[in-house]
Formats: C-alpha cells, structure tokens, sequence
C-alpha cells in the first residue's frame, strides 16, 4: 500500500476490502466504536478548508479512539489568513511533528503536498469535486454491511454527478467489482460528465433509472460549486429528480437508499430519508469505523 491514500486508485481490490474488514474489528457487537490506546505518540492534524462536518469529526473520533494526539487546525484563526500558504501551513505542522495530515481542499494540492512532505502521512478527505476516498470506502463498506457482495448489484446514483467528488470516487472504487449496473441520473446539465461515461450508462429519467435497482445513491445540488448562478425550477427539478416514495417503487423492495450528507431534502424526501430502505444514518456512523482503519492502517506503515 502506498504511504498515502490520495485516491481510491492507490488501494487495489484487496487493500478496500482488508480496510474494510479491518473497520468491522473497531465496532463492538453493540454497535459502539471500541477504544484502543494504539498510537499514544501519533500527531493527527485535521485541516479543513472547506466546510465539513460528518468528515472532519469523524476523523476527529477515528483518531481520539486510537489513541492519537489530535489538532484540530482553525483555518479561520490561522495564517492562511494573513497570506501563507497551504505548503507552508503544512510545512510548518510537519516542524512541529505532526504525524499524519487528514486535508480536505477546494484544489487539487495534496499531490504537491505529499511529494513537498515525504515525511508525513497525507489522507485526502476530499479535494475539490475531485475525489474523496474515504467517503468510497464507507459508502462500500455500508452496502456490504446490507448486500454482502457487491457483484451483480444495480446501482444507481442520481444529482448533481458534476460537482460530486463522491459520486467520483465511489465509481472508481466500485469499478473493482462486477456490478449488474451502474446507472448515473440527474439534470443534464449537472452530470455532462456522466453522459457518455467509461463505466456504466446514463438515463434522463429517474424512474427507468431505479428499475430493478439495488442501491440508490442521492446527491444534493452542490451550489457553492457553480460558476454561474442556478437558473433552476426547484419544483420542476423536484418532480423529476427528487428520490420520492412513489419513485423508489421502481427499485427492488430491499433496495437501500444512500446519501452522503448533509441531506437538502431537494434531492430526497424527508419520507425516503426515514425510511426502512435508508442507511444514511449508517452511513455516517461507518465514517467512524472506516477512518479508524485507515488511520491504523497508515499510522502503522
Ligand atoms: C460530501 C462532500 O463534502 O463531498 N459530504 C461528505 O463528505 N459527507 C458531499 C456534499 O457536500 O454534498
């Protein structure tokens, strides 16, 4: 395995699914995350520049589980402020002995970051609409907690695939399993990405789409990542893309529905999310156990 984990692509088949056994040792048969003083002289730095919450604490609780110091690094009260710079932020934690840097950008820097700082241990939690590995691994870990297997499902992911750095690297994760289908819906003009895709197809229509599926995976309109505003019909785009009751009939009675959060309820009704078919409250506590892994398993490295 490599020294970090930047993309879904740097882990094969095999290292996403130890990772993923590996996080079910971290939950106890009560559901609670167990607490092992593993690394008491780690350093974790959680920077985050963009706003965050599931991820950011759940690294947060992933780290304090094991044992590991953790700096919770304010973007707002720091230097980046005052004109530094995301290298010399870092640098500077690294001085420090920081050990591991968890860094969620609205760029793609941590590449640059990893090869400036080869000493420390970099995991991506997100850059830009371009990736979000650890999102991918709790997202698989959930449908195997439900499917057991990931060959032969349906899956389906609908909303705003263009800005969705999740819907990027779970597709890049799921690309190691034989899927049934992987069918990409939404707004035309919100997945122009996923038109003419290198895996799966696309459909205009979310009922089509959801025929048969096993796994419905919703995204919210990510709106901060437009360039130009929205000229958008909300009800219009409710009535065709909005994950409905009556839509998710279309799909397998013991479909699950996903969502990465945080939930809008433009791309999914308050009904769906409550529903016996949702796991989005799993979800997020499988952010716990995944990170705990992955953090283990590149503190130990
Ligand atoms: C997502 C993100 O930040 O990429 N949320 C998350 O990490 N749980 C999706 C989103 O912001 O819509």
């Amino acid at each position: 395995m490599a020294n970090n984990l930047l993309s879904i692509n740097d882990l094969s088949k095999k290292d996403i699914l130890d990772l993923i056994e590996f996080s079910n040792n971290f939950i106890d048969d009560e559901g609670n995350f167990r607490k092992e003083n593993l690394f008491p002289d780690k350093i974790v730095a959680n920077v985050f520049c963009e706003p965050s919450t599931r991820t950011k604490s759940s690294f947060a609780i992933a780290a304090n589980n094991l044992g590991c110091s953790v700096l919770d690094f304010d973007i707002e009260n720091s230097s980046i402020q005052k004109g530094e710079s995301i290298f010399e932020t870092v640098d500077a934690l690294n001085l420090m002995g920081v050990d591991l840097c968890v860094l969620r950008h609205p760029e793609s820097v941590i590449r640059e970051l990893a090869e400036y700082l080869p000493k420390m241990v970099f995991i991506n939690a997100g850059e830009g609409s371009i990736s979000h590995p650890t999102q991918a691994l709790l997202d698989i870990k959930t449908i195997m907690d439900h499917k057991e297997n990931l060959d032969g499902l349906n899956i389906v992911i609908v909303g705003d695939l263009d800005h969705s750095r999740v819907t990027s690297s779970f597709v890049e994760g799921v690309s190691n399993f034989d899927l049934g289908s992987l069918t990409f819906c939404g707004h035309p003009e919100m997945c122009t990405k996923y038109q003419n895709p290198k895996i799966g197809k696309y459909e205009s229509q979310l009922e089509s789409a959801l025929e048969n599926a096993d796994v419905v995976m919703a995204l919210r309109i990510q709106y901060e990542r437009f360039e130009k505003e929205l000229n958008l019909d909300l009800e219009t785009y409710k009535s065709e893309y909005q994950l409905s009751s009556e839509k998710l009939e279309s799909a397998k009675g013991d479909a699950i529905v996903m969502h990465p959060g945080p939930v809008n309820y433009i791309e999914i009704t308050e009904a769906v999310y409550d529903s016996e078919n949702s796991v989005i409250r799993q979800q997020v506590a499988n952010g716990v156990a995944i990170r705990m892994a992955v953090l283990s398993r590149f503190l130990g490295s």
